[in-house]
């Protein structure tokens, strides 16, 4: 069990679907506005793979590289921004629709806000994103990370001049120490994951991840195409629920979701196996190369979502991830290599599975993957932590066990 994959589809009856509303076309549009008003926002590109989806015998693969997001290598940096200028503007009431990066940075806006000071909890890519927006607007933040973290990813924080540190702890304890900072010292905390009394600004996180999902759905009608199967990996799920609500939200149910976890932290796909519905958390280590994802409790708000609209969830061996960034590296001949770190490459590895072992061919059926599928995927960072980059790409560390099936 502990070598391979899992799937379960949500065990729990229900006929009551969450509200995508608040994720629409318009509200992505305005997020959108808001993010484009930046000097350095570009639209990252969207890769088709057409080598590999010809190998694999798919009718499509096409991937989102995040690695180009505002020079900082992934895309969490859409939430944290947005989110900062949500709060400020609400705080100088400046009209929404309009919002602008000048009007947040201006001397007007500091003057009237004073010095506030933004803290939150992180693996690195959303502190980095923090500590980023927090810089720009001259105020200060305060970072923490969990037990085990990357220290490249720490110092690219601190290069930001955050006051950022490694906590002897775990992701979700230091979600709570953010918290209780914020409290204590009347900082501003900006989270990716809600808890009870929490939950306007980790909204808004999850609406600034809107940007990525229309970006994509516009590059894919422009191209002619329309995805039938997205994978999204998931740690507190914020991201993949974005992501499927801005699509049901557009397309209704024509789609198929697939959320993928790191198996030491796959707290969706438990969720989903249990019959009362309910979010379920893991309070076990959490080891796992995919640190992103290594979060044990889902965002409530985001897990109603995935619930109601995710076909399957998988819990993933570490050597999946492994997989899917060898394979984006050194691509089949004719398509563009795509640097795609440990919590941006599982789907990939999963893919391959998927399509190339035999063991998988009843499920395949089942969920119509075959040579008209085109499927999207979402290479979330880049090589975030470059030496362990290396170790998996250029030294194949963390390989699929030799005695496995094909
Ligand atoms: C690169 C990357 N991909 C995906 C995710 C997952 O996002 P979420 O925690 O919203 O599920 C993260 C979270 O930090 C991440 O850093």
């Amino acid at each position: 069990m502990h070598h391979q994959i899992q799937w379960t589809s949500v065990c729990s009856k229900t006929d009551h679907f969450a509200s995508v509303e608040a994720f629409s076309a318009e509200t992505a549009r305005r997020t959108r506005q808001f993010h484009r008003s930046f000097p350095q926002y570009r639209e990252t590109s969207l890769k088709p793979l057409s080598g590999l989806a010809w190998h694999w015998k798919v009718g499509g693969i096409f991937v989102k590289d995040e690695s180009e997001r505002f020079g900082l290598n992934a895309f969490k940096v859409l939430g944290g921004s947005y989110a900062i200028g949500r709060y400020l503007a609400d705080l100088c009431g400046l009209p929404l629709e309009s919002l602008q990066y000048s009007q947040i940075i201006s001397k007007e806006v500091k003057n009237k806000i004073g010095e506030i000071t933004f803290v939150t909890a992180t693996d690195g890519n959303h502190g980095r994103g923090v500590a980023w927006t927090a810089a720009q607007l001259g105020q200060k933040s305060v970072v923490y990370m969990p037990k085990g973290s990357s220290l490249t990813r720490l110092d690219h924080i601190r290069e930001l001049g955050s006051a950022a540190e490694i906590l002897d702890c775990s992701y979700d304890d230091c979600v709570r120490r953010a918290a209780m900072q914020a409290k204590q010292n009347e900082w501003i905390l900006v989270q990716d994951t809600s808890f009870p009394g929490y939950e306007e600004i980790p909204n808004w996180i999850m609406q600034g991840y809107t940007t990525m999902a229309l970006e994509a759905d516009e590059q894919m009608e422009r191209i002619g195409e329309r995805p039938t199967h997205i994978f999204l990996q998931a740690g507190v799920g914020s991201m993949a629920a974005a992501v499927v609500a801005y699509f049901v939200s557009k397309y209704g149910k024509e789609i198929q979701f697939f959320v993928v976890e790191p198996k030491t932290a796959d707290c969706m796909f438990r969720s989903a196996q249990e019959p009362d519905g309910k979010a379920h958390c893991i309070t076990q280590q959490m080891n796992t190369i995919m640190a992103g994802l290594a979060c044990g409790e889902p965002n409530p708000a985001a897990w109603k979502i995935l619930k109601s609209y995710s076909s399957t969830f998988f819990s993933c061996p570490d050597w999946v991830s492994a997989n899917g960034m060898r394979i984006l590296a050194a691509p089949v001949k004719g398509d563009e290599p795509i640097i795609s770190g440990e919590s941006a490459a599982v789907g990939i590895g999963l893919l391959e599975e998927l399509m190339q072992n035999r063991q998988w061919g009843t499920f395949r059926k089942k969920i119509g993957l075959n040579e008209h599928s085109k499927i999207l995927f979402f290479s979330t960072e880049g090589n975030t932590d470059p030496q362990r980059y290396q170790d998996i790409v250029w030294h194949g560390a963390f390989h699929r066990p030799n005695n496995f099936t094909k």
